[in-house]
């Protein structure tokens, strides 16, 4: 599966997206070691904070199914559902894949025209408390 096939599915995940009150449309699409494919949206509600996030979406639905090892995830989002710029994980998306991602976890963020950026976890989120800590 290629970055680019990654994306593309998040986009169909966008599609998905419940989200009445911001309007800001998210997909993500996170692949195991294996090949698998779990997709997610984000999902508002009318009290805000339950409020779940396209990537947290698609990590949980994965480990709910007995996944733990995965290679990377696609995040595509924007306003109405038209990215115009890439959309990068917010913090605590960003401490769930630490929960259960190596350092150099690859996150593809898909922008407008196609274009496709690449960072990993270790620069979304140095320095980061992990299971390490706790075990
Ligand atoms: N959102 C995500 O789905 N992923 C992120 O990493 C950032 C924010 C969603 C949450 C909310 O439904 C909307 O985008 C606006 O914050």
């Amino acid at each position: 599966m290629t970055p680019k096939e990654l994306v593309q599915l998040a986009v169909e995940a966008m599609g998905r997206a419940y989200a009445p009150y911001s309007g800001f449309y998210v997909g993500a699409a996170l692949l195991t070691e294996e090949g698998r494919v779990y997709t997610g949206c984000n999902i508002e509600n009318a009290a805000f904070s339950p409020t779940c996030c396209a990537e947290r979406t698609a990590f949980f639905s994965a480990i709910a199914q007995g996944e733990r090892k995965f290679a990377a995830i696609a995040v595509v989002g924007g306003k109405g559902g038209t990215i115009t710029e890439t959309a990068p994980p917010c913090g605590v998306c960003r401490q769930v894949m630490a929960e259960f991602c190596p350092p150099d976890f690859p996150i593809h963020m898909g922008g407008p025209d196609g274009r496709i950026e690449t960072v990993r976890l270790r620069d979304l989120l140095p320095y980061s408390f992990s299971p390490d800590h706790v075990k």
